[in-house]
């Protein structure tokens, strides 16, 4: 038992300067120590603190999970790394400690996760040789945790589930506690396997005893598969979070592999109503860029409601790198985004304690602005669809940001459609905004840029791995900017 989380040690012994010297490193996102990182897990403010897990593989730069990583913070942007809380160290987990959540009540921690376990053998894993089981740990410090119990199995889940179901998002509401949980159900359609996503929601009341109550299976398949589900309610409104897999591809729409993205329920609807025909319609995507996937909510002790993401999406290595991989490490999450739902939509903003880092204004000469190890910070405003383009890097190697009308585009691509070295194999990316671009918050902190489009309306996330020299930024000066370092 010791060893799984000695063999951590001994990795960031071995690989612990090698990572740390990579020029890709960030300030301010939650990075792998060492190793691979996905999904946020368990985030929550505990007794003042913020606490990040994630999904873990520090023996592996290429993933494989593992364990679950941990690192805490009092604003959010500075996070200290602790030790791993969990490993895949029992019969229910023992491929995989996977994705959850937090439960916070006054002076206890409770993390409800989903212990993965692939039998050896020629199953599909889909109907046989995986085994699903959702487990609980207790913890007093965020960091000691109790031994883990099994709260839901197999024998639990409906008959026409696969064995698919993970990633439980645990809430308590009117006295009770709720968990819902992602999955793939079985379907045929004309006598063809065509499976697909939902959910399952459960009930408890004492958080160990749960009893199913929903099970949310569109009539129109919306993907085959449902992760990471979140529910959780804004300005009085539910929303459903998920990440739907097996949507096809669109030019404006669905631009990456697997998305993730939110459900509204209208006026006098339920979620379950809303959900029950198509999401198509009302699905809307938590961001348009390249690296995005698995956000996780929670609420901060101050009512906020606050998301971070994965800054990747899986299944991706074929298609683009992430180039820190040759310094031991990849991938990071998001910085901490706040929620807030206007005219219908949720628009998502940089958590409030990113003004309180201290900023400098940034000397721009001609139209050009080199940094290196700084954040950079560039808010262009009044735009009224006018058309702007700022580039990270440069035209030959770099990020071209451009807006116009009410078109943002993200683009790794030169005038003959050559992609820079810089996106590691990335594209172009494409959102609209309902009105006319007005304004573009453009935060890059070493290898990672965020865009957000009219206040969070639209947001794109993409890696970005230019070398220290290489780290130009060509602004354009038509209209009013403001360009910040910190
Ligand atoms: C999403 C996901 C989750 C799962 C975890 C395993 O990226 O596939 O559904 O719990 O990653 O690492």
């Amino acid at each position: 038992m010791e060893n799984a989380f000695q063999r951590v040690r001994d990795e960031l012994e071995r690989m612990g300067r090698t990572v740390g010297s990579c020029p890709f490193r960030t300030n301010y996102h939650i990075m792998p120590p060492v190793g691979w990182l996905n999904d946020p897990n368990g985030l929550c403010q505990f007794r003042g603190v913020f606490h990040a897990y994630f999904q873990y593989s520090p023996l592996n730069v290429h993933g494989g999970g593992g364990y679950w990583g941990h690192c805490v913070s009092s604003d959010l942007l500075c996070w200290e790394y602790r030790e791993p809380v969990l490993a895949a160290d029992t019969p229910e987990d023992r491929s995989g400690v996977y994705s959850g959540s937090a439960l916070v009540e006054t002076d206890r921690m409770y993390l409800f996760y989903t212990g993965n376990v692939k039998l050896p053998g020629d199953y599909d894993y889909i109907d046989a040789g995986r085994i699903s089981t959702q487990l609980l740990v207790e913890s007093g410090d965020g960091q000691q945790m109790s031994s883990k119990e099994k709260i839901l199995g197999t024998e639990d889940y409906p008959a026409d589930i696969t064995e698919h179901v993970r990633d439980p998002k645990v809430w308590s509401e009117d006295g009770h506690y709720y968990m819902v949980l992602g999955a793939r159900a079985r379907r045929w359609e004309d006598g063809i396997r065509r499976d697909k996503g939902g959910i399952l929601l459960y009930c408890s009341e004492d958080k160990k005893h749960w009893k199913l109550y929903r099970e949310i299976v569109p009539q129109k398949a919306f993907g085959y598969m449902w992760e990471c589900p979140d529910i959780f309610t804004l300005s009085g409104k539910k929303v459903l979070s998920f990440c739907p897999q097996g949507l096809a591809r669109g030019e404006e729409r669905f631009q990456n592999i697997y998305q993730s993205g939110y459900c509204l329920a209208k006026p006098g609807e339920t979620l379950e109503e809303a959900l029950c025909d198509s999401p198509e319609d009302t699905f809307r995507e938590w961001d348009m860029g390249f690296d995005f996937y698995a956000p996780q909510t929670f609420e901060a002790e101050d009512g906020r409601r606050i998301l971070i993401g994965w800054a990747g999406v899986p299944d991706t290595e074929d298609v683009h790198k992430n180039l820190s991989v040759k310094n031991g490490w990849q991938h990071c999450l998001t910085l901490p985004g706040e929620l807030t739902l206007r005219d219908g939509k949720i628009f998502r903003t940089p958590v409030r304690e990113l003004d309180k880092l201290p900023w400098q204004k940034g000397i721009a000469q001609e139209n050009r602005y080199h940094w290196e190890d700084h954040a950079v910070r560039l808010f262009l405003s009044e735009i009224g669809g006018e058309k702007r383009e700022v580039i990270i890097g440069s035209r030959k190697n770099g990020l071209i940001i451009r807006s116009e009308g009410n078109k943002t585009e993200i683009s790794f691509l030169d005038e003959t459609g050559k992609k820079a070295l810089c996106g590691g194999g990335r594209g172009r990316r494409i959102g609209r905004t309902r009105g006319m671009v007005e304004s573009l918050l453009i935060l890059v902190d070493s290898s990672i840029a965020e865009i957000f489009v009219n206040g969070g309306e639209s947001v794109f996330t993409t890696r970005i791995y230019l070398e220290k020299a290489e780290r130009d930024m060509e602004l354009c000066r038509s209209g009013k900017y403001k360009l910040e370092v910190v």
